[in-house]
């Protein structure tokens, strides 16, 4: 089911990009243009979030907030401000807003916020479904010692102050763990901000992540607050922490020492308390055996390491991940699907999982959507995954020439429905041949 957005502003270009950009991530989007339009229609409708500009006409986001919190103290609200009321909307959080986001708007941001508001209401709101509590640890599914252990980890940690660096490849989690770190964390009502150092080009990611003064470079028009500032009080997410630009990382350096720091072209310190964490999927000792990755930044940010093993080395995880899916992409696409064929749970162990949980997960969504059936059978696996399945069976039929041709024909005549004679065509013998081979086989009456 689309969850519900009401956005209010009373700038109607505001409401404009901002509600094409939410239903472009598939979000149900309301508008009000004043706060008691947003009061009654809040009333009245479904509404999962909240995102209001703080300066309206009338009521104001702050009195809004306040009304929307006594009916329901669960809905989460996020409020806009123009940099000049700032300093109100912190106010504002303490009165239980979510987050607050300047304008204009960074709509990658505002989407992420969106989403991780969304979780955790989820995450309040819903008691857990038939995985067993000690099998899930927020969104985290896993029975393997190695995933246990980082369920402790987590418990550990969280109520912590201390650096964290996730590793592990690509899909096994990382960014999974560095929420669950946030919101078992007593931050967790202040913001997370995740920055994919890949993603931002880096000449772009001082200014974003420090901000600026109005006049600090040319097309500095205004004055601009940087993500390590508005992640005031919660968590910051360096991903891919080992493709952050070298010189930014002496510069990353220095404000993990002094806690503090000031806008591009600014002459004022600004003392921040956030908590970071960071994650990579690039051997990043070897980085600073090189000389690539700044070994004092490195030794900072490694506090604590928790290490996601791949799916391969943790298989008994792999049947109760499936289900997950099976359940959340069965219910996603009304479908009634309850179990995978066993022949499909054996692929699903056997099979290596390059791309880890991300690929177990893209393969379950794929078979929901293609499977007509009330079983996940193997027909719906992408071909990666059946031949693997052939391979095996090849090595458990050892080489028996006998059973290999069996197969082989037996293959033929399903391709063909029994045709005998396109059988015969497809296996490259003639009709007679081939009848001979399925007498010989056993597959012919007499
Ligand atoms: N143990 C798990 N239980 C349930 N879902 C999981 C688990 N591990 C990963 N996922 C899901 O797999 C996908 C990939 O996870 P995530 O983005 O955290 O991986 P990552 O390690 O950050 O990958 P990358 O290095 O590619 O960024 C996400 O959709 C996540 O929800
Ligand atoms: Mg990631």
């Amino acid at each position: 089911m689309k969850q519900t957005i009401l956005i209010v502003d009373d700038e109607i270009n505001s409401l404009r990009v901002l509600s094409a950009t939410l239903r472009k991530e598939r979000f149900n989007v309301e508008t009000a243009r004043t706060g008691e339009e947003a009061i009654s229609r809040f009333k009245n409708n479904h509404v999962d979030l909240i995102i209001s500009d703080y300066r309206l006409p009338g009521i104001d986001g702050e009195t809004l907030l306040e009304e929307v919190k006594a009916k329901n103290p669960n809905m989460p609200v996020i409020l806009m401000t123009a940099y000049g009321t700032i300093e109100r909307a912190v106010d504002a959080m303490k009165k239980g807003a979510y987050t607050y986001l300047t304008k204009p708007v960074n709509l990658d941001i505002m989407i992420s916020m969106v989403r991780d508001a969304l979780q955790k209401r989820e995450w309040a709101l819903e008691s857990k479904d038939d995985i067993p509590g000690r099998y899930q640890f927020l969104n985290i599914i896993g029975k393997s010692p190695a995933i246990q252990e980082v369920f402790s980890m987590i418990q550990r940690v969280s109520k912590t102050d201390a650096a964290v660096l996730i590793l592990g490849e690509s899909g096994t989690g990382k960014e999974l763990v560095a929420r669950a770190l946030h919101y078992t964390s007593l931050r967790a009502n202040s913001p997370f901000i995740p920055i994919d150092c890949t993603t931002i080009p880096p000449e772009l990611m001082e200014s974003e992540l420090f901000g600026y003064e109005k006049g600090a470079f040319t097309c500095a028009y205004d004055n601009k607050v940087g993500l390590i500032e508005m992640s005031e009080g919660g968590t910051i997410f360096f991903d891919e922490i080992g493709d952050l630009d070298f010189a930014l990382q002496k510069k990353l350096l220095r404000f993990l020492q002094e806690k503090e720091i000031h806008r591009l072209g600014g002459k004022k310190k600004i003392k921040v308390d956030v908590r970071i964490l960071a994650a990579t999927n690039r051997n990043i000792e070897e980085a600073v055996e090189k000389g690539e990755f700044r070994a004092d930044l490195y030794y900072r940010l490694n506090v604590i390491t928790i290490h996601m093993p791949p799916l391969r080395e943790r298989k008994e995880d792999i049947p109760i991940i499936a289900s997950h899916f099976l359940e959340l992409f069965s219910r996603k696409n009304k479908k009634n699907i309850p179990g995978f064929d066993s022949k499909v749970t054996d692929i699903l162990i056997n099979y290596d999982w390059p791309g880890n949980v991300r690929e177990l997960e893209n393969v379950i969504e794929r078979a929901v959507i293609l499977c007509p059936y009330e079983q996940i059978t193997v027909d719906c696996l992408p071909r990666k995954l059946r031949l693997v399945a052939e391979e095996n069976q090849f090595e458990s039929d050892g080489f028996n020439l006998v059973e290999m041709e069996k197969r082989v024909v037996l293959k033929a005549l399903e391709k063909t429905s029994w045709n005998q004679s396109r059988a015969a065509a497809l296996l490259g013998i003639s009709r007679k041949q081939l009848r001979t081979r399925m007498k010989n086989l056993e597959l012919l009456p007499g």
